[in-house]
């Protein structure tokens, strides 16, 4: 499938795809910003926006022939754009392999944001005479010219056409987070989920039947593609004949999740639909447990609340049946305060991705906690079967000690406190955006201390 471009514009399709993906990757590369960049200036404090995928910077959707700006056309209008107070300390670095996009990609520069005008610096590198924004022609060119772990704190967007190439996705985790679920190092990766199931152009379906003689050549091609991206071949059992397209999609966006999780805690893969029958999913990865409760508030405000975003107003039953439980922790509260026991439970039901969580998570309420107090619950919480620990499968660094992870047990939440496990996000498809955007959430704010300081970036 050739790239189209129209006036310097990647044609791409879905008001429920593209559009909704660029406004919540906006929304969230500004709250990253705001926070990464926080305190005062120094030259070391630079932060990145690293787009493996960089496209033209401008999008025209198919639909509705409007022109929005694409995900780097962001990153330069939050460099260069009106706030750009803001963003001193922002640097962009931008990959772009195809030869069209990137002499797109440099007149949309040179048209919107001049002062980043790109000059030629090094082989296959391209810079702006003030050194903010760097164009580099490939991922071969960016691993050679960039000192991975000389970048500051560092959000990376690998949005190809599938899946990314998952050889590159391992060596930058594995040179960055290079000690047990190092923060600074941010991920959101696109895949094509339901290409794997129903191909498209030039792609062929991942083969239905587990007899690899039976398999055509386009569809050994896919296998071996697939056996790339997912590190193993599991995927064989997910892919098969008279299985329906929604499990297969649910069950191969759980694999690929499972080989993130090695490097990330935290990784919520939020689905798209562009139309109907297609579904992709945007992976975002962090060990910034903050971070991951603002990209699942943006798409959920954006989308269908999800989580337990709709339940808010169980906190008071649930706490009920909770102190009825452990009426020691209520000992000398007042009325309205509540034990840390039951703020740390809470918090990370309703916000943490999976329910997980352990000793270093940064959330509004295990912060003002210091570190003894905080292990101290979280021990009270696994003694009282709360919550659960998980290994984490093929453990990367070679001589770390692992340290305790944990998952809410959501059985043992919903026996005894009628608390359901949180609602996955659910895509909005294409005739559902009337409905959404007319009916904003609304949160019972009272309950809910966490939201305050977050609030401005939905
Ligand atoms: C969809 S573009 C994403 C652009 C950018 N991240 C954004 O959101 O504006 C993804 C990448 O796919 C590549 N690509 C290859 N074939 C393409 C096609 N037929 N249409 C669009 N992009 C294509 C482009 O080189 C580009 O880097």
């Amino acid at each position: 499938m050739p790239v189209e471009i129209e006036n310097d514009s990647l044609c791409l399709s879905g008001e429920t795809g593209t559009k909704l993906k660029t406004e919540i990757i906006e929304r969230y590369y500004r709250f990253w910003l705001s926070v990464t960049t926080r305190g005062k200036g120094r030259f070391a404090d630079y932060v990145y926006i690293i787009e493996m995928n960089a496209g033209t910077g401008q999008i025209k959707i198919e639909e509705t022939g409007k022109i929005i700006l694409g995900s780097a056309g962001h990153v330069l209008d939050l460099k260069y754009g009106p706030n750009r107070h803001l963003n001193k300390k922002l640097r962009v670095v931008l990959v772009e392999p195809h030869k069209d996009c990137r002499q797109s990609l440099q007149n949309v520069i040179l048209n919107r944001w001049p002062e980043a005008q790109l000059h030629p610096y090094k082989q296959g590198w391209e810079r702006s005479s003030d050194g903010s924004v760097s164009l580099l022609e490939s991922s071969e060119y960016f691993l050679k010219h960039m000192n991975l772990t000389g970048l500051g704190n560092s959000l990376f967007f690998f949005d190809p056409l599938l899946a990314p190439d998952q050889s590159l996705v391992e060596k930058i985790a594995s040179t960055r987070i290079n000690t047990p679920f190092k923060i600074g190092t941010e991920f959101m990766i696109f895949f094509f989920t339901s290409d794997w199931v129903r191909g498209r152009t030039e792609f062929s379906a991942l083969p239905k039947s587990k007899i690899e003689t039976e398999w055509t050549l386009e569809e050994k091609e896919s296998a071996r593609t697939a056996d790339r991206v997912f590190g193993n071949q599991n995927w064989v059992g997910i892919i098969s004949n008279g299985r329906k397209q929604e499990e297969m999609e649910r069950e191969l966006v759980g694999l690929y999740k499972q080989s993130l999780r090695r490097w990330f805690r935290f990784v919520q893969p939020l689905p798209f639909v562009p139309k109907g029958g297609q579904r992709y999913d945007v992976f975002c990865c962090s060990n910034f447990d903050v971070g991951m409760t603002v990209i699942n508030r943006i798409y959920g405000n954006l989308t269908w609340p999800f989580g337990l975003q709709g339940d808010i107003r169980k906190n008071r039953m649930a706490y009920t049946k909770f102190i009825q439980l452990h009426p020691e922790l209520d000992e000398g509260l007042s009325a309205t305060e509540r034990p840390p026991e039951w703020k740390v439970l809470w918090y990370i039901m309703r916000n943490h991705i999976d329910g997980i969580c352990d000793p270093q998570c940064k959330g509004e309420i295990t912060k003002k906690l210091d570190s003894h107090t905080l292990n101290g619950v979280l021990t009270w919480l696994y003694e009282e079967g709360y919550i659960k620990q998980i290994g984490i499968e093929s453990w990367p660094w070679v001589d770390s000690q692992q340290f305790p992870v944990f998952t809410i047990d959501w059985t043992t939440v919903k026996t005894r406190l009628d608390v359901d496990s949180p609602a996955p996000p659910r895509a909005l498809e294409p005739g559902d955006l009337d409905k959404v955007r007319v009916q904003p959430q609304k949160e019972d704010e009272q309950e809910d201390e966490d939201q305050t300081s977050l609030t401005d970036f939905f």
